[in-house]
C-alpha cells in the first residue's frame, strides 16, 4: 500500500471503529454485526502491527469500550476492566497454548474453560458481604454507577451467603437476558407499540442503562459471575475453585464451566459447547479459556488491553452483512405467499446463505426491508436464515419497496388476504402448480403415504410435464411415463413403482393426514381417525360432530368441513379409493374403551422388546397420547434401559413409571 493510502486507511478505520464504539457502548444501538466490527478492528490491529510508526495512544486498539453516559455518576475501577483477545482459528488457540506453556515453563497447562456470555460486563463490590456498588465497564477505567439498577436484578445477591465474608470483594461478570425471556420481552414491546430489541444483548444493555430503576426492575435481567478483580481475603489456588467459592456465596456461575488440560482439552470443549450452543438458555459468542492456577495467571500478566493468561475462542458469526438483490414470493402448499429476500452470497453460521425468509408482508413493512438495502442476516443452528435488521444508513437512493403481487407469481390466480390475517394466499388451490407440487410432496412424505423416491426433483418434473395433477394420478404412473424423465434409470423407476403400490395399504390416520387439509397435522389426523373410525363418517361429519373430537376447535372443524365440501376434493378421494387405496376401517372410537384412553405417555430409554415406534403405535391405537417431554400433563413414563433425565424428572414430579411388561398389561385391559 502506498504511504498516503495507508495513512488514509488507518485514519478511516479509526474513525469508523470509534463511531461503532459509540453506537455500541454508549447508545446500545450497534449499527453493524459484531463480526463486521471484529473485522475492522483486526484490520486496524494488523496495519498498526506492520507499521509501528503509526501507532497512537488514542487509537481504538489502545482502549476498550466507550465513554460513560453523562447521566450516571462515574465510578473509577480500582482494577481496570480490560478485554480478552480473540481467537477464531485453531492455530490461534494453539499459539495461545504455546505462549502459556513457554511463559510458565511447563509441558501441559491446566485451563479453566467457560462460555463467553454475550451480554455486558459489570463489576460488583461487596463490603463485608453486602452489595454496595455496581458499575458498567465504560471505557475500561471509568464506568457508570448502575448500583440502583443492579439492585433490581434478582440473580445478584444483595447479601452474600455464608459466614466469613471478606471486608472487600470485587466480582466481575456479565448481565444478560435469557432467550426465552427476550422473546417475551419483545412480545410485550410489540403489544405496547414500542420498538423491539434486535437481540438479547441489546435488550440487556438498554435495560441496565435506564435512568429509572423501576423500568430495569421490569426487565428479565440475569447475572453470571466469571471472575474476581480484588479481594481482601486470600483467594483459592485456581480459577475453578474461585468460581465454586463465588457460587457457594450465592453468586450465579456458568453451569457449563469446566477444567481441562492442554490444547486438546481446549478444542474438545470448544466443540462440545459449540454443539450445545443452540440449546443453552442464553446467547454465547464463543468460549473463554483461562489458565486455571491464579498464581500462573499473575506470572503471565497482561499485554496492552488484554491478559496473557486468557483468550476468547469465538464461534462463527451467526450474523453477517449482505445486500438484498431482490425480494421474491414463494408459494407454499396451502397457497401462503412468503416474501423471500435473494441475497448476495454471505458466509454466516457456518454456511453460505443466498436466501432469507421475510415471513410475510407485515414483517417486511415492520423491518422496512427494501430491495438494494444492506441487511444483517441471522442464521442460528438449523434455523432458516432470516433478515434481522436493515442498516438504514447504508440505504442507497434507489432502494425499492416490496409490493405483494395481486396475482400468484406461479399460476396467475388472484391473491387474497383477509384483513385480520398476516398471510396473503394464492386462491388457485390445486390448480396452482406450486401448491400442487407441495401438496404432492406432502402426500408422498414419510409420515403420510410414505412413497420413497417421490421427492422434490421428480414431483417437479411430473407436474411440469403435466403427467400428474392430483395425488390420484400417482397411482396411474407406469414405467413408460417415468423412464422418459430426466435422470430416471429403469431401476429407480421400478423402485418407485413398487413403493407406490406398497403405499396403497395404509391407515386411515395416514390417509387423512396425507390429504393436506389445512390445520390438520399428524396428531389431529390420528384423533379424527380414531374418533370417526371410517372415512365416510369423517366426510359426513358436521362442525358440531367435529367439535366432539379432543383438540379439535372451531378453526380446525371449519377447515375440515370446507375441505370435504369441495367437489374436486371428493373426486380425488374417489379416484384414490378406485386405485385401490385401502385401510382397516373400524367402529367409531366412542364405543371402544381402554385403560390408556386420553392418557399421556412419555417413552424413555430402550425397551426390551418393543421399538419406540411400536410402543407409540400401540398406545395411540388404543386412544392414548405419546409426548416428547415430561411435564405436569404426563400420566405415565415408560422407562427402559439407560433412561436418563426424563426418568429423573418423572420421579421428581411423582409421575407413575411403567416398564414394558406393565405397559403391555395396561394395553390389554
Ligand atoms: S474474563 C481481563 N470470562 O468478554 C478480562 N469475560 O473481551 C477478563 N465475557 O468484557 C474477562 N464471558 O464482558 C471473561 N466467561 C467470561 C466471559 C467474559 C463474556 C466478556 C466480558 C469481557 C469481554 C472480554
Amino acid at each position: 500500500m502506498a504511504a498516503d493510502a495507508l495513512l488514509e486507511r488507518v485514519a478511516a478505520l479509526r474513525s469508523e471503529i470509534e463511531r461503532h464504539n459509540q453506537a455500541y457502548y454508549v447508545h446500545d444501538q450497534p449499527i453493524i454485526p459484531d463480526a463486521e466490527y471484529d473485522r475492522l478492528f483486526r484490520e486496524l490491529q494488523q496495519l498498526e502491527a506492520e507499521h509501528p510508526e503509526l501507532s497512537s495512544p488514542d487509537s481504538p486498539t489502545q482502549r476498550v469500550g466507550g465513554a460513560p453516559l453523562a447521566e450516571f455518576s462515574q465510578v473509577t475501577h480500582g482494577v481496570p476492566m480490560l478485554s480478552l483477545n480473540n481467537a477464531f482459528a485453531e492455530e490461534e488457540v494453539a499459539a495461545f497454548d504455546r505462549r502459556c506453556r513457554e511463559g510458565l515453563g511447563v509441558e501441559v497447562v491446566d485451563y479453566a474453560v467457560e462460555p463467553k456470555f454475550d451480554g455486558l460486563a459489570i463489576t460488583l463490590i461487596y463490603e463485608n458481604g453486602i452489595f454496595t456498588c455496581g458499575a458498567t465497564r465504560g471505557d475500561g477505567y471509568t464506568g457508570e454507577d448502575v448500583t440502583l439498577n443492579l439492585r433490581t436484578v434478582r440473580s445478584i445477591p444483595l447479601r452474600l451467603s455464608g459466614t466469613a465474608q471478606p471486608e472487600h470483594l470485587e466480582v466481575r461478570g456479565e448481565v444478560l437476558i435469557f432467550r426465552r425471556d427476550f422473546e417475551k420481552l419483545n412480545q410485550q414491546q410489540r403489544a405496547a407499540g414500542l420498538k423491539e430489541f434486535a437481540n438479547p444483548r441489546n435488550a440487556a444493555a438498554g435495560s441496565l442503562r435506564q435512568l429509572d430503576p423501576k423500568i430495569t426492575a421490569q426487565r428479565p435481567l440475569r447475572f453470571f459471575a466469571y471472575g474476581v478483580a480484588a479481594s481482601s481475603a486470600p483467594l483459592p489456588e485456581t480459577h475453578a475453585a474461585l468460581m465454586a467459592q463465588l457460587h457457594s456465596r450465592g453468586l450465579p456461575v456458568a453451569e457449563e464451566a469446566a477444567a481441562v488440560s492442554g490444547l486438546s482439552g481446549l478444542l474438545d470443549y470448544y466443540a462440545r459447547i459449540g454443539a450445545a450452543r443452540d440449546s443453552l438458555a442464553y446467547d454465547i459468542d464463543g468460549v473463554v479459556y483461562k489458565v486455571n492456577r491464579l498464581a500462573d495467571q499473575q506470572k503471565l500478566g497482561f499485554v496492552a488491553r488484554a491478559p496473557r493468561f486468557g483468550i476468547a475462542h469465538k464461534f462463527p458469526a451467526q450474523e453477517a452483512l449482505t445486500t438484498v438483490e431482490a425480494i421474491e414470493v414463494q408459494v407454499g402448499r396451502t397457497g401462503a405467499l412468503t416474501p423471500v429476500a435473494r441475497l448476495a452470497p454471505v458466509f454466516v453460521g457456518g454456511v453460505t446463505v443466498t436466501n432469507a425468509t421475510l415471513h410475510n408482508e407485515d414483517e417486511v413493512r415492520r423491518k422496512d426491508v427494501r430491495i438494494g438495502d444492506t441487511v444483517s442476516v441471522r442464521r442460528a443452528g438449523d434455523v432458516i436464515p432470516e433478515v434481522a435488521a436493515v442498516v438504514l444508513e447504508k440505504r442507497p437512493g434507489n432502494a425499492r419497496e416490496f409490493v405483494m403481487p395481486a396475482t400468484c407469481p406461479v399460476c396467475g390466480s388472484q391473491v387474497e388476504k383477509p384483513a385480520d390475517e398476516a398471510i396473503a394466499r394464492c386462491s388457485g388451490g390445486l390448480y396452482c402448480p406450486a401448491q400442487r407440487k407441495q401438496a404432492l410432496l406432502h402426500f408422498a412424505s414419510r409420515r403420510a403415504m410414505d412413497i420413497e423416491g417421490l421427492g422434490d426433483k421428480l414431483v417437479e418434473q411430473l407436474v411440469d410435464h403435466d403427467i400428474i395433477k392430483t395425488p390420484a394420478d400417482i397411482y396411474r404412473l407406469d414405467l413408460g411415463k417415468l423412464v422418459n424423465l430426466e435422470r430416471m434409470a429403469e431401476k429407480s423407476a421400478g423402485n418407485i413403482l413398487v413403493a407406490i403400490v406398497q403405499s396403497k395399504q395404509t391407515t386411515l390416520a395416514r390417509f387423512v393426514y396425507a390429504l393436506g387439509i389445512r390445520n390438520v397435522g399428524e396428531a389431529t389426523a390420528k384423533d379424527l381417525a380414531r374418533h370417526f373410525g371410517s372415512l365416510d363418517a369423517l366426510i359426513g361429519a358436521g362442525e358440531a360432530d367435529l367439535l366432539q373430537v379432543s383438540d379439535v376447535g372451531p378453526v380446525v372443524a371449519a377447515s375440515i368441513v370446507r375441505f370435504f365440501a369441495e367437489p374436486h376434493n371428493l373426486e380425488v378421494i374417489a379416484a384414490l379409493r378406485g386405485a385401490g387405496l385401502a385401510w382397516q376401517e373400524g367402529e367409531a372410537a366412542a364405543v371402544v374403551s381402554s385403560a390408556v384412553v386420553g392418557k399421556t405417555f412419555v417413552l424413555t430409554g430402550t425397551l426390551p422388546t418393543l421399538s419406540r415406534d411400536q410402543a407409540k403405535d400401540m398406545i395411540e391405537a388404543l386412544g392414548g397420547k405419546v409426548a416428547g417431554s415430561v411435564s405436569g400433563k404426563t400420566d405415565y413414563v415408560v422407562a427402559g434401559a439407560a433412561a436418563g433425565s426424563k426418568l429423573e424428572k418423572a420421579q421428581q414430579l411423582g409421575i407413575s413409571i411403567l416398564d414394558e411388561a406393565q405397559l403391555l398389561e395396561m394395553l390389554k385391559t
